[in-house]
């Protein structure tokens, strides 16, 4: 059943992506075809580029507030999942967190392989207190089900947990504010493989200029500053669900990104 559901979710997902014509008498195995390029040696060069390293600085330097260091303070003293949950829960200091419905902290399996982090939560992740359950988190459904994973196959979040009124951009203040809570949630959940979910969660935890047109579908490492205490992870910017609702014609690009992720999944399994 969840298998028919999946399949289901990948076709829709292939023809949103334009994949809409049989062109041969038999089905050819791409999947196969990928494991076997991953399996074969590949030159050291075609690893290692990929592992990009961001040199420009994202976040701007700022004077920390009393908020800035309460939120760190907090962050840093959560053990574990629940703790940090209720950290956040309890953190008034964002005033994105005086408008907002509900604390929108994480969903999906923590013990997953992989890791989503996407901008903020919108109207109905706010009134549902969940990440990714609007338009845009179908769309992602489908995105994920092309690859074969569903939702207890990933853990979800955002960099934010507060919807910004009227879904404006974050403010860089209220970003930076935040921080120390997504950094710490990735540092929890510890995944193998993150993925950065648009162009806000991509620049700002990977300290970059570049915008995700330019990021998408590349290898970085997270933690940019490449912290000696953290492990280093492999992670991917890829474009906003809500960027292809908008801009269909690049879900051919989302796609490929797809199938790298994909391919990187079962080289560490
Ligand atoms: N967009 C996001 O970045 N996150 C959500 O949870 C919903 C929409």
């Amino acid at each position: 059943m969840e298998h028919t559901g999946n399949s289901l979710a990948a076709l829709n997902f292939y023809i949103d992506a334009g994949v809409d014509e049989v062109i041969g008498e038999d089905p050819v195995d791409r999947f196969a075809e990928s494991q076997a390029a991953v399996a074969a040696p590949r030159p050291v060069a075609a690893r290692a580029a990929p592992l990009a390293k961001t040199t420009e600085t994202h976040t701007p330097n700022r004077t920390q507030t009393e908020a800035d260091i309460s939120a760190r303070t907090l962050a840093a003293g959560a053990a574990d999942l629940a703790a940090l949950r209720g950290a956040m829960e309890g953190f008034d200091a964002c005033p994105l967190k005086k408008t907002a419905a509900n604390t929108v902290f994480g969903a999906g399996n923590p013990a997953a392989p992989i890791m989503l982090v996407g901008e903020a939560p919108g109207a109905d992740e706010d009134r549902q207190g969940q990440p990714f359950v609007g338009v845009s988190g179908q769309l992602l459904d489908r995105m994920l089900a092309s690859i074969g994973l569903d939702r207890e196959g990933v853990y979800i979040t955002n960099m934010l947990a507060w919807r910004p009124p009227g879904n404006r951009k974050p403010t860089p203040e209220e970003t930076s504010m935040c921080l120390p809570f997504i950094r710490r949630h990735i540092e929890l959940v510890a995944p193998r493989i993150l993925v950065f979910v648009g162009g806000t969660s991509a620049t700002t935890l990977l300290d970059a200029k570049q915008g995700i047109t330019r990021m998408r579908g590349r290898w970085f490492v997270y933690p940019p500053d490449g912290d000696a205490g953290a492990r280093a992870i492999p992670a991917m910017p890829i474009f906003h669900p809500a960027y292809l609702l908008r801009n269909p014609g690049l879900k051919r690009l989302a796609w490929i990104d797809l199938l790298a992720i994909k391919a990187r999944l079962e080289d560490i399994s």
